[in-house]
């Protein structure tokens, strides 16, 4: 393989650019031309392709963002756009890609296989954690912190006025997010996808605490749990309490996917970077490349994508013990 393309797509992650920078240097050393995909799939459509050196990736492992941009493509759902984008890279002679994002990436990497015989390593890039085939994505470590930090200057003003607070944190799908830094802010509850959790027992618990002098409690909502969003529980919860409670909602949003990546993003995305490039370099394709028990490891997009990672239920009763 001599010339490859990598790119960045569907929502951005802190460490993505470290993973673009190892990839690209990674490539350069293996004497592999890379050329930088700007803007998703979108980019690969419209051909906005340039190469890259050494030099473009300098000083960008400690930036959050995408130097290459992302987005989240609807013209490569169809085919016409997919042939589009295989005119594209022929124009370059890209004989392989890396792609750095998430499911959905995976999945239109895996369609364009099929039609057009390109083969993909995909790096897991997504702050969401909610990739079978890797013990944690690029991108997670960072926004659990991110929120942490958000959940401590809550927990002061929380306490400061005997409040009672939500706190919405991203995952659409997944309570990873949540789980971790739940956990890790001392949270009484956290309300996740992967569970049910009553909202009687959310009362309950509000209610225990109280009787207990706890005066004020913090809980933390996934934005995919299945009773609705951190505003819509706060309402219910008002309303069982009957407004024993001064609750407050706080929804954290987007900062969750902005600034420096930590350390233990950067190293992960270099890991997974370079591994990309050596994994097209030995034939793999349709694969995400992971790390599974600090291994690196290739693991088909049909099972990243369709098999789960479920949140172990330790974690799950450890909210409970701790918050007494
Ligand atoms: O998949 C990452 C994620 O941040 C989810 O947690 C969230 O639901 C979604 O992206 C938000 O996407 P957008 O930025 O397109 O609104």
């Amino acid at each position: 393989m001599k010339k490859i393309g990598v790119f960045t797509s569907g929502g951005d992650s802190p460490g993505m650019n470290a993973c673009i920078r190892a990839a690209v240097r990674g490539a350069i050393y293996h004497n592999i031309e890379i050329f930088g995909i700007k803007h998703g799939y979108n980019g690969m459509i419209s051909g906005e392709i340039i190469k890259m050196s050494s030099h473009s990736v300098s000083n960008t492992i400690q930036k959050g963002g995408t130097i290459l941009k992302t987005a989240r493509s609807k013209e490569f759902l169809t085919v016409e756009g997919r042939k589009k984008a295989y005119e594209q890279l022929l124009k370059h002679n890209i004989e392989g890609l890396i792609a750095i994002g998430g499911d959905g990436t995976f999945t239109g990497a895996e369609v364009f296989y099929n039609e057009f015989g390109i083969p993909t390593v995909g790096c897991p890039g997504t702050i969401d954690n909610d990739l079978f085939g890797t013990d944690y994505t690029i991108g997670y470590d960072t926004a659990v912190n991110t929120a942490l930090d958000a959940i401590d200057k809550i927990r002061d003003t929380a306490d400061s006025h005997d409040r009672v607070f939500f706190i919405e944190v991203m995952g659409r799908d997944s309570g990873y997010i949540a789980i971790f830094c739940g956990i890790a802010g001392g949270a009484e509850i956290v309300m996740v996808p992967e569970t049910l959790t009553s909202l009687d027992t959310v009362a309950e618990t509000l209610n225990q605490g109280w009787n207990r002098s706890k005066t004020s409690s913090i809980i933390v909502v996934a934005e995919g749990d299945e009773e609705g969003n951190a505003t819509e529980i706060a309402k219910k919860i008002r309303e069982k309490t009957n407004n024993k409670f001064d609750i407050k909602v706080s929804t954290l949003g987007h900062i969750q996917r902005g600034g420096a990546p930590t350390a233990r993003d950067r190293i992960l995305a270099s890991r997974l970077g370079l591994g990309a490039v050596e994994g097209l370099m030995k034939g793999y394709k349709n694969v995400m490349i992971g790390v599974v028990n600090e291994q690196l490891t290739y693991t088909p997009f049909a099972d990243a994508i369709s098999k789960s990672k479920p949140i172990s239920q330790e974690l799950i009763n450890m909210v409970n013990i701790l918050s007494i």
